[in-house]
């Protein structure tokens, strides 16, 4: 490795929101604990990014700043050569991340009491941006066979037949379960989509954190019908650990569509990204690849450390390799723990701090979302201070 992936990093009293979460759960927890809740790293920063802010800074005038020429050129040569996906700098709105994104999406291409699809167990803030919104949440949850994950084709159709049902906000790779969708299963899903006048968002947001063996495919390059109603979320904050900079590029080919999403975000004052996210954003994209390549590994080291402990420790407890995302969902439901005592067990026996699996749904109820991206040794000294509390209560 090139790259330093094993050096701690405290973000104690840093106004980390992982790290305070921490200190909500447990204001008594031991020194040293680091959690593995919300989906971000505890990494340090990439350097390439650190050493090209600090040289942009030493000549930037931090006025107004709007996208620019470099930073498109980046954007595009990123989806061009990492997915095989040709963009056009017009096609790219701008927005301060990701969830702005969706919730954008809501407003400009629903209204108040249409429904709007989401997949089960997934990304909480999808039932945030549907519901304040006044949309009806249009539950399709997965199908779960052996720990599989996988869409329910005739009920998402049978659904969508419903003219007051507008949308689909789609997880791609999908958090929290793991699964990169193949090609075949995203031909399924745009074509009753399309058949059914479905528009799509399509977060595509962990669409570069790929395991081997496995390959993104991007909604867009499915038809260019879909494309035409399509929203694909991208960017580069789970990527490279950005997500303080505020930065994501929504990309919506349909001129139309484009003109009334922007007309929407404009209205909402939520379309404007600080200089730093957009030259953050260029730097990682043109000089950020090898760090990658080296994060990915390290993933797939400790989804294997994990997957292997509990199967050698406590089998019944399930943690199958996942396909994309820095997220491990694992199944504890043969402890017979009710939400709330699964959730004291870990946060307050276990010190083991991760996202509890019924935020993204009932279906996820009994689970646990792991957040590998942290340096071996952490995972290594979390998965032994859980199994010291398990072995307690494990039958
Ligand atoms: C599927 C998905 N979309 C969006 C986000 C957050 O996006 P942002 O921080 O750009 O708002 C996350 C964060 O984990 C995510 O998992």
């Amino acid at each position: 490795m090139s790259y330093d992936f094993k050096t701690r990093v405290s973000r104690k009293n840093q106004g980390s929101s992982k790290w305070e979460l921490m200190y909500e759960w447990n204001p008594n927890v031991s020194d040293g604990v680091v959690p593995l809740s919300v989906a971000d790293m505890e990494f340090k920063t990439i350097p390439e990014v650190v050493d090209g802010l600090k040289k942009y800074l030493d000549e930037a005038v931090l006025g107004y700043t709007k996208a620019y020429a470099s930073f498109f050129e980046a954007v595009t040569s990123w989806c061009s050569r990492r997915h095989g996906y040709k963009i056009e700098n017009e096609w790219i709105v701008t927005t301060p991340g990701v969830v702005n994104a969706f919730f954008g999406a809501v407003n400009a291409f629903s209204e108040p009491d249409d429904g709007i699809v989401v997949f089960r167990p997934v990304y909480y803030p999808f039932f945030m941006a549907i519901e304040r919104n006044k949309r009806k949440l249009v539950n399709c949850p997965l199908i779960e066979t052996n720990g599989y994950y996988t869409i329910d084709f005739d009920k998402f159709d049978q659904l969508t037949k419903n003219p007051k049902v507008k949308m689909l906000i789609l997880s791609s790779p999908h958090n929290p379960v793991g699964r990169v969708w193949k090609k075949e299963e995203l031909e399924k899903l745009a074509k009753i989509a399309i058949k059914n006048d479905i528009i799509v968002v399509s977060d595509e947001i962990h669409c570069d954190l790929i395991m081997p063996g496995h390959k993104h495919t991007v909604m867009a390059s499915i038809s260019p019908e879909i494309e035409d109603r399509l929203i694909t979320c991208f960017a580069p904050s789970k990527t490279f650990n950005l997500a303080g900079l505020a930065t994501s590029n929504i990309i919506i080919k349909n001129k139309e569509m484009r003109d009334k999403y922007i007309e929407t975000l404009t209205t909402m004052r939520s379309i404007a990204v600080n200089i730093f996210g957009y030259k953050a954003c260029e730097i990682a994209y043109n000089e950020g690849e090898k760090w990658l390549e080296e994060l990915l590994q390290v993933i797939d080291t400790n989804q294997k450390i994990v997957s292997e402990y509990f199967e050698k420790n406590f089998p019944k407890i399930k943690a199958p390799l996942v396909e994309g995302t820095y997220l491990q969902w694992v199944d504890f439901r043969a402890l017979g723990l009710s939400d709330a005592e699964l959730e004291k067990f870990m946060h307050m026996d276990a010190e083991f701090f991760t996202d509890e699996g019924y935020v993204f749904g009932s279906e996820g109820s009994g689970y646990e979302r792991i957040n590998l991206a942290a340096p071996s040794e952490i995972i290594v000294e979390a998965m032994e201070r859980l199994g010291k509390s398990l072995r307690k209560i494990y039958k």
